[in-house]
């Protein structure tokens, strides 16, 4: 949600900051700010609404400073304006907060009897004037930060920055913050998300939770130092090279990242191909048979996660006799689920900072159940919190609306069912996939035949998305997509289900984008004439060359599912992608940042 860019260094320091904060934007935000220091002198500048807005603001300052932190807030307590917004600084400390501060409330009257005042709503404030009043009393700027650490409750990232020293500082439970180093210039970046460091950092340092980072560029031996809550130098942190190329920071002359995205599927489906279906792949694949006895397997996510969940769920209960229980993530962990240590945990992920999520995963080890994630981002608190991960090697994801995420998701959790069957079959599976790659690519080229379509229907009064068995979540991942991005109501329906109620909807404004495949096709076909006969818009999705479908649609899409044994519903999903995209192009929505809306959902 809320994102963290921090510069400690020889350069100025503003620079690398604004840039990391803009390639942030995508997560979602409505303020944004930084704080610098101009020798012992701190200051912050912050500005309500767009990034724009803070450029503007301190466009004729000529701002240069070693060390600067910045932030985009997305907002959890207190209105969106410039006083809420981050940084909070005071004389001697300057700090950027992402998540919340559980006990903000008791800390606060605490510190307000100790006589300090508070000039925002937010919880932030609290650990800037804990940390405050305790260095006043320590002088220890390490202690006071370590000491306030522990007394807040809640997942959280801090980056710290003081007048004392040229030190940065940060500190993390359960929210995303890496460390960055460019071991050129010794250069050092704190942020939570390493996209922001892409052509900064080649060095990326994933502490655990509870540990000091210290950026010290004026160091002559090591500028990034870790420590635990002791105050012993710590090893619990991992460094891996930056491999994200700045190419992931452009929309390489597509419109939107989320359109460039969708293109960027059928080589993405390649890649995982070779990964996961090399002969080392497939080892590996093969090391998930242990769970193969497993008798129930609890999948929890959000969002579209949890609708490539369904599709998974779908493979497992095929390709095994193991239930799968599918499950929104924010009910599952608070319905008291029957839960058992035999279970298997699969939670599912693109970016593995959803709260829901982490908490469901959370509530399984607790329970000492072994976790698995299907997950995008290296790294991620999921993927560090899991016994083990499947990675979909996606990229970097950067429209809000999940697109690429969701065919990786599907196509890894294909693997790993096929995998607790035993049943890989190398030989096929390459074939298919490098089939649906293919088909997949023959869909995009045919995409203004969706755009056509998008335009005819663009402004009808709702649309109701149907599908059958497995292109069930399709209907539904397509309705999320629509709402999103378009802004328009939308409902996703197990089509055998409208004439149990949503029918009533049906008249001549009403759109139905069916999804009518070769199975369960004589059922799902008489649905969509129910529409029909209701004077119903009847946009159908099915297989290439069915002239009952076309005639019988006011419009049709057809595609070759030939050679499509499993992953027919990534391919309906890709028609569905880009007929949202389209419609909500024409109506001129922000597309790779719709308003409300956050790449991550890192509070609940
Ligand atoms: C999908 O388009 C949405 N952005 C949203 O539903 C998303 O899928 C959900 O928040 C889960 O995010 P995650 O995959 O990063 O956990």
């Amino acid at each position: 949600m809320c994102g963290i860019v921090g510069y400690a260094g020889k350069s100025n320091g503003v620079i690398p900051v604004l840039e990391g904060l803009s390639r942030l934007e995508y997560r979602g935000y409505d303020s944004s700010g930084i704080s610098t220091k101009v020798e012992n002198d701190l200051s912050v500048y912050k500005k309500e609404g767009k990034l724009e807005n803070l450029r503007t603001h301190i466009k004729d300052l000529n701002l240069t400073s070693n060390l600067c932190i910045g932030h985009t807030r997305w907002a959890t307590h207190g209105a969106v304006n410039d006083t809420n917004a981050h940084p909070h600084g005071n004389e001697i400390f300057s700090i950027v907060h992402n998540g919340i501060i559980e006990n903000a409330n008791i800390l606060r009257e605490d510190l307000k009897s100790k006589g300090y005042n508070f000039n925002s709503e937010t919880d932030t404030e609290v650990f800037l004037w804990s940390i405050t009043d305790l260095y006043k009393k320590t002088n220890d700027i390490e202690k006071s930060i370590i000491e306030t650490f522990k007394k807040v409750d809640g997942n959280s990232a801090f980056v710290i920055m003081n007048k004392e020293n040229n030190k940065m500082y940060s500190i993390k439970r359960s929210a995303p913050l890496v460390c960055g180093l460019n071991s050129n210039s010794n250069e050092t970046y704190m942020s939570s998300d390493p996209y922001a460091l892409v052509g900064f950092a080649d060095k990326i340092y994933f502490p655990e939770d509870g540990i000091l980072c210290i950026a010290d560029y004026t160091s002559l031996t090591n500028v990034l130092k870790f420590k635990n809550l002791d105050g012993s130098t710590s090893k619990d942190y991992k460094v891996q090279d930056n491999t994200m190329e700045m190419e992931s920071v452009t929309k390489g002359g597509y419109d939107h990242f989320m359109l460039k995205e969708i293109f960027e599927q059928p080589g993405l489906i390649r890649k995982l191909t070779q990964l996961y279906l090399s002969d080392d792949g497939v080892k590996d694949l093969n090391n998930f048979e242990k769970f193969s006895s497993k008798n129930y397997i609890h999948l929890a996510a959000c969002g579209t996660a949890l609708h490539a969940g369904y599709v998974i769920k779908n493979f497992i209960e095929r390709e095994t006799k193991i239930k799968v229980g599918t499950d929104f993530a924010s009910e599952f962990r608070y319905r008291k689920p029957n839960i058992s240590k035999d279970d298997l945990g699969l939670f599912i992920s693109q970016s593995g900072e959803t709260a829901d999520t982490l908490a469901c995963q959370q509530m399984c080890k607790d329970e000492q159940l072994y976790t698995l994630s299907i997950v995008n981002v290296n790294g991620s608190t999921l993927f560090r919190e899991c016994d083990k991960n499947l990675l979909i090697h996606a990229g970097v994801e950067i429209g809000v609306a999940s697109t690429k995420a969701f065919t990786q998701q599907v196509l890894v959790g294909l693997l790993l069912s096929k995998a607790l069957a035993s049943n890989i079959d190398k030989d096929v599976l390459l074939k298919e996939f490098n089939t649906l790659a293919s088909r997949v690519e023959d869909v995009l080229s045919r995409k203004d035949e969706i755009k056509n379509i998008a335009r005819a229907i663009y402004n009808k009064k709702g649309f109701i998305f149907t599908g059958r068995g497995e292109q069930y979540p399709i209907a539904l991942e397509g309705a999320l997509k629509l709402k999103e991005i378009a802004y328009v109501h939308a409902e996703g329906y197990a089509a055998g289900e409208l004439k149990h109620g949503p029918i009533s909807l049906i008249d001549e404004d009403m759109v139905n984008v069916a999804i009518i495949t070769p199975d369960l096709y004589d059922k799902t076909y008489s649905n969509a004439q129910e529409v029909k006969a209701r004077k119903g818009i009847l946009v159908s999705v099915g297989e290439v060359n069915n002239k009952e479908l076309e005639n019988d649609s006011d419009y049709y899409f057809g595609i070759d599912f030939d050679g499509l044994v499993h992953t027919k519903p990534v391919i309906t999903n890709v028609v569905l992608q880009l007929l949202s995209y389209h419609i909500a192009k024409i109506k001129g929505t922000d597309i790779d940042k719709p308003r409300n809306l956050a790449k991550s959902v890192t509070v609940e």
